[in-house]
């Protein structure tokens, strides 16, 4: 080989180092940056169904990669450390980083999305006011904690019970972030309901939209079926014609959904955790890339400035379409005396638990 043929070999070996480098520039470019998301109760069974969903993409989309944050109390760091194992044995690509903690400074910090699961639980013997009086404590401190280290932006899904007073207190307790990045989970009752729809009418549950949850995640919801629409064979029709029996659907449906939580702890010995998981991907999911067309989805949100008529100051569960990573809540949709009835019962709960929940707030 002459010096010549060298030449061009090194001058060939150059130019495809440097179509490597670009190639590997234009990659590092193209890759979104990671987003922060946070869950607490991170060593319970909820988050031990929710996370790998999240870390493999089925919430913020498959080619997001995601740093996610583990917060539980002190005695659990133990158990969230085998949960780490866990989620490293997936070998998830998206998962760039995992986080355990049990510092708020921590946990909290540039946070774009954080989901609240942790709370505490009801004892043997405790009465309501006992646990709300704990839970305000935890909310309050979670608030301010979002509230101080936060991105403004952050998205926060409230899950620990009582669901709708723990996220309006965080909301209080962290001025500085919009209330309407606030929200709270009813979608396992509303996919609880459409389910319930879809097997009355023997289709699947893609079949079912459209039905509403108002108010309280408590056995005073109202899942309300007027608006709701199913597909039976192909012809779009509401929900009542398709079921055609008024009684069961202003009975049993009803009660079956508000007492399904109960029904799962009697015969699991113990509460959602499966389906909650799933509910709190679908609701974390449509915050992110929006509803579909012409439907709507049930979460509990700021009822500030609301058209139902219900008390402005609380967290309540409306139907709401998303755009652009705001929601609304569907206005216009006719309410009889039955419903009437349903909506105020459920916001007249949520009253009362708001105001002893702000006495313990101001003590
Ligand atoms: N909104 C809904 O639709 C819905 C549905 C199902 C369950 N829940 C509620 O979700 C919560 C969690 O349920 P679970 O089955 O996972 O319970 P779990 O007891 O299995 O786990 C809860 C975890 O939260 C942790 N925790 C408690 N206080 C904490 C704090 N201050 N900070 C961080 N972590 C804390 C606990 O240590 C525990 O690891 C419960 O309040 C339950 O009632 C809500």
């Amino acid at each position: 080989m002459d010096s010549g043929d060298k030449a061009s070999k090194y001058k060939g070996q150059g130019s495809s180092l440097l179509l490597v480098l670009v190639n590997a520039l234009c990659f590092s470019l193209l890759q979104a940056e990671p987003i922060r998301v946070l869950v607490t109760g991170a060593a319970g069974q909820i988050a031990y169904s929710l996370l790998y969903s999240i870390a493999k993409g089925d919430v913020f989309g498959k080619d997001q990669p995601i740093i996610l944050v583990l917060l539980d109390i002190p005695p659990m760091l133990p158990v969230l450390d085998g949960v780490v194992m866990e989620l490293q044995d997936c070998a998830l690509p998206l998962l760039r980083e995992v986080i355990p903690t049990d510092k708020v400074e921590v946990g909290f910090k540039d946070l774009d999305a954080a989901i609240l699961v942790g709370s505490m639980p009801r004892k043997e013997g405790m009465e309501r006011k006992d646990l709300l009086k704990a839970n305000v404590a935890i909310f309050k401190t979670q608030g301010a904690a979002l509230d101080k280290y936060a991105k403004k932006t952050v998205k926060v899904l409230v899950v620990g019970n009582p669901a709708n007073t723990n996220c309006l207190i965080a909301s209080k307790s962290a001025p500085s972030i919009p209330k309407e990045n606030f929200s709270c989970l009813t979608r396992l009752d509303h996919n609880r309901a459409s389910s319930q729809v879809a097997m009355r009418c023997g289709v699947s549950s893609d079949k079912v939209k459209n039905v509403i949850i108002w108010g309280n995640h408590s056995s005073t919801q109202y899942p309300d079926v007027h608006h709701a629409k199913v597909n039976v064979h192909g012809s779009e029709m509401a929900a009542y014609d398709a079921i055609k029996d008024d009684a069961w659907l202003r009975g049993d449906f009803i009660s079956t959904v508000q007492l399904r939580g109960a029904a799962v702890i009697k015969a699991r010995k113990l509460s959602s955790a499966m389906s909650a998981a799933k509910a709190i991907c679908d609701h974390m999911r449509d915050i992110w890339f929006g509803t579909k067309e012409g439907e709507f989805i049930s979460m509990g949100v700021y009822a500030g400035g609301n058209s139902y008529g219900i008390p402005e100051d609380l967290i309540y569960s409306f139907p709401v379409q998303i755009k652009n990573k705001t929601w609304k809540v569907v206005d216009g949709l006719s309410i009889n005396d039955f419903s009437r009835a349903k909506m105020d019962a459920t916001a007249a709960e949520l009253v009362e638990e708001r105001d002893t929940a702000l006495d313990f707030l101001s003590q």
